[in-house]
């Protein structure tokens, strides 16, 4: 996307479609009007601190906080001087109530076995968790990396940590043993929590493996603790490596929990930005799990009887604050699945709407592109009627797949809930209360209460309605990132200094005559892969590890499936020349580097890239050659002009 010097965006998508709530819906919704929407807006805007006290009270709280905010710029303390656990809340608050015997979770893997866990079942499995850790020496706030196929075992490992007062940092299990290696470093954890291996697509993924070799280059981890998932066999180096069976089996279920500050750390998970290696976003406690919960009921309309399915993985944000956190605070039921959505055909997910009754289904819109390319025929025979309520999340959705969502998987029923947020933000920031907003296919429609989102240029100006800005978040919320792990300064440097006293998000946006927000895309150097971020930079050193790589710039382009595609620049050493092999070569050493996700679909060998005078790649123009687009636009401060025609003449 193009962004100007005062950081207007020129903004083209029109959309003019509209849907109002179902009148059935609205009537047995949380919020069930525009008008009771407005005010709780207006509750939030008048006071917001006495609005996220009211929020948080929906926990429980072992000391109440005597103060809601502590605001010291760019630093917030949510509900201070107040302790809770967060496993607490997820588990033992439900069994005094119904809850007991509910399905906390419903479990699917890939194979097709399954498992459901009560509440109290849960609960048990959690204790038995945290005395295991505490045994194997971990203490609060130690740091505990979880590297773990999507089963049971990585949310009861997240839960038990967040019992002891422990920080987790959960990898995505698709991410490289290099990538594994890099996390741990940073966050200096102490156990590393792992499977023996995972499935996917019928394949094993090596956890195991993998750990074993990230250690060859971390010091930190103390234990490792291996899940039996596949049965495959894995090395055990005795005194370091222990069986989860034979550890977790044999403790107590009880496990007092701890109790903690409002602002303890809760998770540190990495994400990806413009500069430097991944950086670790720290989520807190008490205000994380107020966001999470609150918007449970506000975006999802959660009821005691239904049974919410979030795709998402673990290792996302995605699948801490909607598979585990935000469902199980709710007392909700919870569908995880283990596997590939074509395994072993490609109905896989509409067999687990109808097998289990799922009533709320969110996914990303790379997903749904997939599917309607798989076709509606996979669909037809599946009876899909549980549904009630569909949500996306990731990347600006596509109208025509955000319609053929609402036709083919909601028969023209089901609210669907475009959620926009982040790794920082810790929770949705702007979506529709399905109750009460219409919705428009391609808009994450409005800011939800008590969220000061805007959009703004440059200098920190409102841009009037339909012209493209910055997108921004005027005051602090609760589920906001504290800091980046061990590195504040980075933290201010990202997200505070580049527009003078607001959060800056890192997306462009527009709003229109309506208020709704379109989310434009990432003005920064980040692609957006599948719902992903994905750092440029972090691609880029990946490639320039490899020893013939001499320079290599890396830029997004647009990708009919992915949303974003990967297209990398490269300069080799020594004059060498390019061919064939070599871009497999390359795009398999970032493979191994990072992970799957960042695999280059494009490799482009060329003697130079274009740079300013001072030497800073110009990546626009990169950008705007990998998608094609001949209208370069201003050029002057390029130091070699001859490079950029050379550079076209090679396109393909
Ligand atoms: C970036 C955050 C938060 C969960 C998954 C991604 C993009 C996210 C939307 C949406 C348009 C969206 C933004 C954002 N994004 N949701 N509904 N519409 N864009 O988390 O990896 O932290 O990425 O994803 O660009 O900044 P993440």
């Amino acid at each position: 996307m193009a962004t100007n010097p005062s950081g207007q965006i020129d903004s083209v998508l029109t959309e003019v479609r509209k849907f109002e709530p179902p009148a059935e819906f609205s009537s047995k919704a949380w919020v069930k009007s525009l008008a009771e929407h407005q005010a709780l807006c207006k509750r939030a805007d008048d006071d917001p601190e006495a609005f996220w006290a009211e929020c948080a009270r929906n926990l429980d709280w072992f000391k109440p906080f005597d103060k809601v905010l502590e605001w010291k710029f760019p630093f917030a303390k949510w509900f201070v001087g107040g302790s809770l656990n967060a496993s607490y809340n997820c588990l033992d608050r439900h069994l005094k109530g119904g809850r007991r015997n509910k399905a906390a979770i419903i479990w699917e893997g890939e194979p097709g076995d399954s498992r459901v866990l009560t509440y109290q079942m849960l609960a048990d499995e959690v204790g038995r968790a945290a005395n295991a850790l505490r045994e194997l020496g971990v203490q609060e706030g130690d740091r505990v990396a979880i590297y773990m196929p999507l089963v049971p075992e990585a949310a009861i490992a997240m839960l038990a940590c967040a019992r002891i007062g422990a920080v987790h940092s959960v990898v995505f299990g698709g991410f490289s043993a290099e990538a594994l290696a890099d996390r741990i470093n940073d966050a200096e954890a102490k156990v590393c929590i792992t499977a023996d291996a995972g499935w996917r697509r019928g394949a094993h993924v090596e956890l195991k493996n993998n750990v074993d070799e990230a250690l060859k280059r971390c010091s930190t981890i103390q234990k490792v603790v291996v899940l039996k998932r596949v049965g495959n066999k894995v090395s055990m180096r005795s005194g370091r490596d222990v069986w989860w069976d034979e550890l977790v089996a044999r403790q107590s279920p009880k496990c007092p929990p701890a109790q903690l500050d409002s602002e303890h750390m809760l998770y540190t998970l990495y994400t990806s930005g413009t500069t430097g290696k991944p950086k670790g976003v720290v989520h807190t406690i008490g205000g994380y799990l107020t966001h999470t919960l609150m918007t449970m009921k506000w975006v999802f309309d959660l009821k005691e009887e239904d049974t919410f399915w979030c795709t998402a993985d673990i290792g996302w944000v995605t699948g801490h604050s909607y598979t585990v956190y935000g469902p199980l605070a709710a007392g909700a039921t919870a569908v995880m699945y283990e596997g590939a959505p074509n395994f072993p055909h490609e109905d896989r997910f509409w067999r687990i709407i109808e097998k289990y009754g799922v009533t709320i289904f969110y996914t990303a819109p790379t997903a749904i592109r997939t599917f309607i390319k798989w076709g509606d025929s996979w669909v037809k025979d599946r009876d899909l009627s549980s549904l009630r309520l569909l949500g996306t999340v990731g990347e600006p959705i596509n109208p025509e797949a955000w319609i053929w969502y609402r036709r083919v998987i909601g028969g023209d029923r089901c609210p669907i809930v475009d959620t926009w947020w982040q790794t920082e933000t810790g929770g949705i920031m702007i979506a529709p209360v399905p109750g009460a907003i219409a919705t428009k296919p391609g808009s994450a429609t409005r800011p939800l209460p008590g969220v000061a989102a805007e959009v703004v240029t440059h200098d920190g100006k409102s841009v009037a309605a339909n012209q493209g800005g910055l997108l921004v978040i005027k005051r602090p919320w609760p589920g906001m990132l504290r800091t980046v792990f061990r590195d504040p300064e980075r933290y201010r440097q990202q997200y505070f200094s580049q527009i003078d006293g607001v959060y800056f998000t890192g997306d462009g946006a527009r709003r229109d005559e309506d208020g709704y927000f379109w989310i434009m895309g990432r003005v920064d150097d980040v692609v957006n892969v599948s719902g992903h971020r994905l750092g440029t930079m972090e691609v880029e050193s990946a490639l320039v590890s490899h020893t013939s790589v001499a320079e290599a710039a890396v830029v997004g382009r647009p990708d009919e499936m992915k949303g974003q595609g990967v297209v990398a620049f490269v300069t080799l050493e020594g004059g060498r020349n390019g061919n064939d092999q070599l871009k497999q070569e390359l795009r398999a050493h970032v493979v191994k580097e990072i992970g799957a996700l960042a695999r280059p679909d494009e490799i482009r060998f060329t003697d130079a890239l274009p740079k300013t005078r001072s030497g800073k790649i110009m990546r626009r123009l990169l950008r705007q050659i990998a998608s094609g687009d001949q209208t370069l636009g201003d050029t002057t401060t390029l130091e070699d002009l001859s490079v950029l025609a050379k550079l076209r003449d090679d396109e393909e």
